[in-house]
């Protein structure tokens, strides 16, 4: 595997960054805290996701990055032939995870599951593996020496992923276990094949029974209905009289019923034609009077016009009496007035006596007597107008008595022969109504008789008609009754046929019925036989599938003693190995001063001076974290070497931190001799001293605002 590139957007500290990775060894320098584990820790993340981060989801977003921009990683690489683009990102203020991969250009999977599943198997490794394999963590390299033999005896099976076949075994023993566990279900399952194949010899034996129980009932299920059918012959003949006989007697009592209906009919025409004539001589009586009608409405009209200009005439008088009336009070009331006056003048004066003075002027008066005698005639004046007024009225309403009398006269009153006024009669009026009501009355019975009489034609035609058809039914009941006395129909006969024809069909629904439950009980048990015949190759199936099972399960069982034998095989063979490339290493980056390292049985770590082993606490920190340096890379060599493929890539992270100016130097000698294993051989430092002696630089900074950039130098 090859890293070719990476672009980031708003990771970690990271706003922007593209970054090509060329081959060779590439020094990836920086100041502390710029980015530069991060930078490689974003190649993690890209293939695996959040769970390879160190922080939690929260902390891989830029802070001060907005909601709005997302967190963005692509990462291509390639493995063998074939180029991959992985891309990843968090989105919107809920961090949303996505993913995508493109394998040579093409999408093969759009989600953040299906990525999971691509990765995993175009790399064949969880993100654990991924940093055993390939990133040497900062810390890690001294963590190794600091361990004791049984934790480092851990970590390196697990480095040299040993883990991947306990994790094979593991798989192998549940697969067996659940193998065993299937063959002992479908072993409690199994039905005894021997049991099923007797009961099924029963069910054919009970099957052929119900079959001849059947057959011999059709046989005489045939019989019966030959005898049905003859039966059926002779009883739909006798049947076809009796309906003719039923017919011939309907249409007998038919033709009864529709004569007895037209006599009568015809009793009732006759009545009213008799009746008709009656009414004739009625018409003719009737007629004078009738024809007096319009003279008495004349008579009626005129007395009515009559009545109704004298009462406007009265009405009219009243009206003119009313308003002398009206004015006869009126003068009486001033008379009144003035009478009051002239008497309250008097009574001043008289009072006072002869020494009066005049209301008018206040002199004494003179004339006293005079004054008094003339007040005196003055009232008995004005007295005698009054009196003569009220005469006046008087009369007048008299004569509005009078009126208010003869107004009753013209309504309901009968007239004083005597008088000349009113000239219209009351009762002479109402003779004439009564007369014309009589003449009304005859008028309209004679419209009404003349239209029954117009009638009398049209009764006689319908009498002639009845008596027609009448003769004609007459004549259809004596043929019907002739009929029905020459038919051959017998009760007696058509009654025996019947019952016997119901016997033969009673007969035939007996035996048919007696097959059928024969025929149902031979189908449910061909149905229980096929269930049983199903149970038999059900059993005989599964025999076979457990057969199989079982082989399976020797061979898984043999299987997992081969892995078991092959992990002792390989952690045997590899312990030498790795002691070999790792004391090749050291001897180098020693300028041959140590002669080699060993990791004995026990995992316990050693290096050798002069000849002889000595434990790490001898020597130097800068010795022993290169010992350590040279047993990582000896781990990375035969991992690669163990899979097969081209030299891959190593991220070493930090491992400058306690060598001296001259161990930097061999140490960078060596990495550049290991080009063979690995294609790329990344080494992040923050010593600036070393930069040069790197065949490629990334160099990662920091602006003043905290936003980190990396660029290939
Ligand atoms: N989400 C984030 N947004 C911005 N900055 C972040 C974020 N997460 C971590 N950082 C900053 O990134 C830096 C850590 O980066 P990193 O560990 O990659 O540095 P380094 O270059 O490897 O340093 P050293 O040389 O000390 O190992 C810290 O300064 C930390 O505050
Ligand atoms: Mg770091």
């Amino acid at each position: 595997m090859r890293i070719s590139s990476i672009k980031l957007k708003n990771y970690r500290q990271f706003k922007e960054a593209h970054i090509e990775f060329p081959d060779g060894v590439i020094g990836l320098v920086g100041l502390n805290g710029t980015g530069k584990s991060s930078l490689v820790e974003a190649v993690a993340w890209t293939l695996f996701g959040n769970i390879a981060s160190r922080t939690d989801k929260e902390g891989i977003k830029r802070t001060g990055a907005s909601p709005a921009e997302p967190c963005e990683a692509s990462l291509e690489i390639e493995i063998g032939p074939d180029s991959y683009r992985i891309v990843r990102a968090l989105k919107g203020s809920s961090q949303t995870g996505a993913a995508s991969v493109f394998a040579n250009g093409k999408k093969i999977a759009d989600s953040v599951k299906g990525c999971e599943k691509e990765i995993a198997h175009i790399l064949d490794m969880d993100f654990k593996s991924f940093y055993t394999s390939f990133y040497a963590k900062q810390k890690e390299l001294n963590a190794l020496s600091d361990l004791n033999p049984n934790q480092r005896k851990d970590i390196i099976i697990r480095m040299l992923r040993i883990d991947a076949v306990d994790r094979a075994i593991d798989r192998i023993r549940a697969e067996s276990r659940d193998t065993k566990k299937i063959i002992e279900i479908r072993r409690a399952s199994i039905k005894d094949t021997t049991e099923l194949e007797s009961l099924k010899l029963q069910k054919e034996k009970e099957i052929e029974k119900a079959s001849a129980e059947s057959g011999s009932l059709f046989n005489k299920i045939s019989a019966a209905q030959k005898r049905e059918n003859e039966f059926k012959d002779i009883f739909s003949k006798e049947r076809k009289k009796y309906e003719d006989y039923n017919a011939q007697k309907i249409e007998l009592s038919k033709c009864q019923s529709r004569s007895s209906e037209l006599k009568k009919k015809s009793e009732e025409i006759k009545a009213l034609v008799a009746r008709i004539d009656s009414l004739e001589t009625e018409l003719k009586e009737i007629a004078p009077q009738a024809q007096s009608y319009e003279e008495w409405d004349l008579k009626d009209k005129q007395k009515e016009e009559l009545r109704k200009s004298e009462k406007d005439e009265l009405f009219k008088e009243k009206a003119e009496l009313k308003e002398k009336v009206g004015k006869l009070e009126g003068e009486r009331g001033s008379l009144e007035k003035i009478f009051k006056e002239v008497r309250s003048k008097k009574n001043v004066i008289s009072s006072s006596g002869k020494e009066s003075k005049c209301p008018t002027c206040g002199q004494l008066l003179q004339n006293f007597e005079d004054i008094i005698k003339h007040y005196d005639e003055e009232l008995e004046k004005i007295t005698a107008e009054g009196k003569a007024v009220a005469v006046k009225k008087k009369e007048i309403e008299a004569k509005l008595a009078e009126i208010d009398l003869l107004i009753e006269q013209l309504e309901r009153s009968p007239r004083k022969k005597s008088s000349k006024r009113p000239k219209y009669d009351f009762e002479e009026h109402e003779k004439i109504k009564t007369e014309k009501e009589k003449a009304k009355k005859a008028k309209d019975r004679q419209i009404e008789l003349k239209a029954k009489i117009e009638r009398k034609k049209e009764l006689e035609d319908s009498l002639d008609k009845t008596g027609e058809e009448l003769s004609s039914i007459k004549a259809k009941i004596i043929k019907a009754e002739k009929d029905l006395e020459l038919t051959d129909y017998k009760k007696e006969d058509y009654e025996k046929i019947n019952k016997e024809y119901d016997e033969a069909r009673a007969d035939l629904d007996r035996l048919k019925q007696k097959k059928n439950a024969f025929d149902i009980e031979k189908a449910s048990l061909q149905k229980e036989l096929e269930a049983i015949v199903r149970e038999i190759k059900e059993a005989q199936d599964l025999k076979k599938i457990i057969d199989k099972e079982l082989k399976d399960s020797e061979f898984l069982s043999r299987l997992e003693d081969i892995m078991i034998e092959y992990r002792t095989h390989l952690i045997s063979r590899i312990r030498p190995q790795l002691i070999e490339t790792a004391s090749y290493l050291y001897r180098e980056l020693t300028d041959g001063k140590y002669t080699g390292l060993d990791i004995d049985e026990d995992y316990n770590m050693r290096i050798f001076d002069g000849g002889y082993p000595y434990p790490l606490t001898r020597f130097s920190g800068g010795e022993a974290d290169l010992a350590n340096l040279c047993i990582r890379l000896a781990i990375s060599q035969l991992i690669s070497a163990r899979a097969g493929t081209e030299g891959g890539f190593i991220i070493l992270d930090e491992i400058f931190g306690s060598q001296d100016i001259v161990r930097k130097n061999s140490i960078m000698t060596a990495l550049n001799q290991l080009n063979k294993q690995f294609r790329q051989i990344i080494v992040i430092t923050h010593v600036d001293d070393i930069k040069d002696t790197f065949e490629h630089v990334i160099e990662v900074t920091e602006d003043e605002l905290g936003i980190s950039s990396a660029k290939l130098l």
